[in-house]
């Protein structure tokens, strides 16, 4: 099977400055050496403990980080060199979903709005094409017609979230990248969010990178894992050979704290 992303040995370090006055500074690498491969159609899920990286891999791969070392080749474009029309191009093929969706959506903006922004910038259809492919999207996640004329703090956490989801999605992008995108979520809501990005997954046949800490929505969604610790990635794998055969400690411990985990019983 081709990859549809190819990054190689990425590495960054973020350095911070202590303090106002204070000329004391700290250098931390937030990814050190990092290669992964994305294949079309699966979603790949990265784990790992808070600050550990994942943010800035995902991140790096859309270049709202700019890595010091390493190459990224998406669909046989290297996004480390593209720029103009190439990489917006390249960007509207990559999409990211974020943890909270409130964040992430304008509170000014009406929902048509909100879902109009990325058609017009990448100057998709006339207005009466976009409002259709609008309406289309905005059912397909679960809202109304109505409810394009709302704003975001009218809307629920998961309803929200579907917001998020379908800006994401009505430019048709091959990757989408989600970051914690259920973890501000109530648990019952989770699972109706994970259920509907399975389901548009298998629709339009996405990839995913899908982040988060949570191994049990991992089990549920992911093809395939990798593990991230200290910036470093310390196991990959299929998920069901991760989960029954985990190589290093780290992994065995991050198994071992899913609340009635069958793997702690062996
Ligand atoms: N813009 C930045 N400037 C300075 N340091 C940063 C910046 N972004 C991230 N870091 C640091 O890089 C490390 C990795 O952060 P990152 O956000 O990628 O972790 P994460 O795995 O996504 O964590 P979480 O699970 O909490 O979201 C952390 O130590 C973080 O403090
Ligand atoms: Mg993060």
């Amino acid at each position: 099977m081709t990859a549809l992303l190819e990054a190689k040995n990425l590495s960054k370090e973020f350095v911070k400055t202590e303090g106002f006055f204070s000329r004391t500074r700290s250098s931390i690498q937030a990814l050190d050496n990092i290669s992964i491969s994305i294949k079309k159609g699966i979603t790949l899920a990265v784990v790992g403990e808070s600050g550990s990286g994942k943010s800035t891999l995902a991140k790096s791969l859309i270049r709202l980080v700019e890595i010091d070392k390493g190459s990224i080749i998406f669909k046989d474009k290297n996004i480390r060199t593209i720029n103009g029309e190439e990489l917006k191009r390249t960007r509207k093929n990559i999409q990211m979903i974020f943890q909270d969706p409130y964040a992430s959506l304008n509170p000014r903006m009406k929902i048509i709005k909100i879902m109009e922004e990325p058609l017009k910038i990448h100057d998709i259809g006339d207005s009466a094409m976009q409002y259709s492919k609008i309406l289309s999207m905005i059912k397909r996640v679960g809202l109304v017609e109505g409810d394009l004329l709302k704003y975001p703090h009218q809307f629920s956490g998961g309803q929200r979230q579907r917001i998020g989801i379908a800006r994401a999605l009505i430019l048709e992008p091959e990757l989408v990248i989600c970051d914690e995108p259920v973890s501000a979520l109530d648990v019952s809501v989770q699972a109706q969010i994970v259920q509907l990005l399975k389901s548009l997954q298998k629709e339009f046949g996405l990839t995913y990178l899908f982040i988060t800490h949570d191994l049990r929505i991992v089990r549920h969604i992911a093809d395939e894992v990798i593990v991230m610790k200290d910036g470093k990635l310390i196991e990959q794998g299929k998920t069901d050979i991760i989960f029954s055969k985990p190589k290093t400690k780290y992994t065995k411990e991050l198994l071992a704290s899913i609340p009635g985990n069958l793997s702690k019983r062996k």
